[in-house]
């Protein structure tokens, strides 16, 4: 039994079927250069605490840069009979510095706090590359809005026209919720940022050790309070899978629009050549497959998630081998946004809008129906009877097959004494637009200080 990290109380080694359950370094692997770090900050403290002389700390250091070289460069991989990365890293630290010395390295710590450290490391960093593509997502949707500004759109409640809108507030729509994940991501770090290294098994340590101290070498801001809670807990890994899975939900949202948006009903969209795709018989096709896939990918997001809450919700404390099971949700939830984020913010970015037709469509459909309530209200008319009154109009043009604003100002009389010729000044795309200018409103006005007060946010992250 070469190589494992436990046998003496065995008589022989595992049966084939367990050693193929067990193995995780397919995919652990990618914590190796983690690894790699945690065991010269734990060599460190070995040493404070004068478990390692001198020169052994030297000779261990020393040993530890050399292997993570070689497993930068690839020179040294996982064995077939590795179980996981810890393991397969010790066997390669002993054959870099002897069993003597290399065998000194295990005191005091377990897989159990080390993976639960490493975890955290990488999730620390991933985090950090999916903000910055949610940002570059964002920024695509701020540019669209910036260079449309003024542009209105049928605003939609249920699919259904409802009242007009500008394309830029439509677009900073999904700014806002993408910028609230990249403030959760920023949030969770604080979280993440608690080492449990020290934690051992489960116990803590007997050895004098400073959990602190290793927390500060790998970028943490404290050690656990808690050594039970740092090996088992798991919900900073929850956590991590629901903001990527709610990401990826956001971003399900706009592909929608975008998918709907480039069909010839709605014609509102030009996909650019480079973000879109054909067909392999039908010469005609472009397809939308990246605002597509999107959409596909948030179900396997959100199935990380469920998998992974699934898996933690029966275990008793402390460490218990489902944990291993930890991993792979949320790698694949980093590897889905890592590929995802660039292609959607690319098609966002070059989308190019149909501006001519969302504007003729904005006001179609009675969509100034409560324009015209409203400024009854304004007249002094109960809302009630206003919205009944308008109700009124929208029967009588909808049975002429017309708009709001072809009725004559006779018909309009005839529905009520109030609604007067002056009601034309609602009438009319722009004056509903310019109407709504309280605050996070679709004015014109309005929309310019949400811009501003969207890139203060943005700065602020
Ligand atoms: N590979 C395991 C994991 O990923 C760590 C090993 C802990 N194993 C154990 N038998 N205590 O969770």
């Amino acid at each position: 039994n070469t190589g494992a990290l436990w046998g003496g109380r065995f008589a022989g080694g595992p049966a084939d079927a367990l050693a193929a359950l067990s193995k995780s370094t397919h995919f652990d692997w990618r914590l190796a250069r983690y690894d790699i770090a945690g065991s010269k900050a734990h060599a460190r403290v070995l040493h404070k605490a004068g478990l390692l002389d001198d020169a052994e700390l030297e000779g261990m250091l020393a040993a530890l840069t050399r292997l993570d070289e070689d497993v930068a460069s690839g020179a040294y991989t996982p064995a077939e009979s590795d179980e996981d990365v810890h393991g397969s890293l010790e066997r390669g630290l002993i054959e870099r510095a002897g069993t003597q010395l290399g065998g000194k390295l295990r005191a005091g710590r377990s897989r159990n706090d080390q993976v639960a450290t490493l975890g955290r490391m990488f999730l620390r960093d991933h985090a950090r590359i999916i903000a910055r593509g949610v940002l570059a997502t964002i920024d695509a949707l701020v540019d669209q809005a910036k260079a449309h500004r003024g542009v209105a759109m049928p605003g939609r409640t249920h699919l259904q026209h409802a009242q007009p809108v500008l394309l830029s507030h439509h677009l900073l729509a999904h700014a806002w919720a993408l910028l609230r994940d990249v403030q959760r991501l920023a949030d969770w770090d604080k979280r993440a940022g608690v080492s449990p290294y020290g934690s051992g098994a489960l116990a803590g340590s007997s050895l004098g050790l400073d959990p602190e101290a290793v927390a500060a070498e790998l970028g943490f801001f404290s050690a656990t309070h808690n050594s039970i809670d740092g090996t088992a807990s798991r919900d900073v890994f929850a956590e991590f899978a629901w903001i990527t899975a709610m990401i990826g939900v956001d971003l399900s949202r706009v592909s929608e629009e975008v998918i709907l948006w480039a069909t010839k009903e709605f014609s509102f969209v030009t996909l650019h050549d480079s973000y879109s795709t054909g067909s392999s018989i039908m010469p005609q096709k472009k397809n939308p497959d990246v605002a597509e896939l999107a959409r596909g990918k948030a179900g396997r997001l959100i199935g990380n998630l469920t998998g992974l809450l699934a898996t933690l919700k029966g275990l008793p404390l402390a460490y218990n081998r489902d944990l291993q099971e930890d991993k792979e949700p949320v790698f694949d939830a980093a590897d889905t946004l890592e590929v995802l984020l660039p292609a959607v913010s690319g098609m966002i970015a070059t989308l190019k809008f149909n501006t001519e037709r969302m504007e003729a469509l904005a006001p179609q459909g009675f969509a100034l129906a409560t324009d015209i309530a409203e400024w009854l209200v304004r007249q002094g008319v109960p809302f009630r009877e206003a919205h009944e009154l308008s109700g009124a109009a929208v029967k009588q043009a909808e049975s002429r097959g017309v708009e709001l604003w072809d009725l004559t100002d006779e018909e309009y009389a005839a529905i009520s004494e109030h609604l007067t010729p002056e009601v034309r000044t609602v009438l009319s795309t722009e004056g509903s637009l310019n109407s709504r200018n309280s605050q996070g409103g679709t004015a014109p006005a309005a929309v310019e200080r949400q811009l501003l007060a969207l890139e203060d946010e943005l700065a602020g992250v």
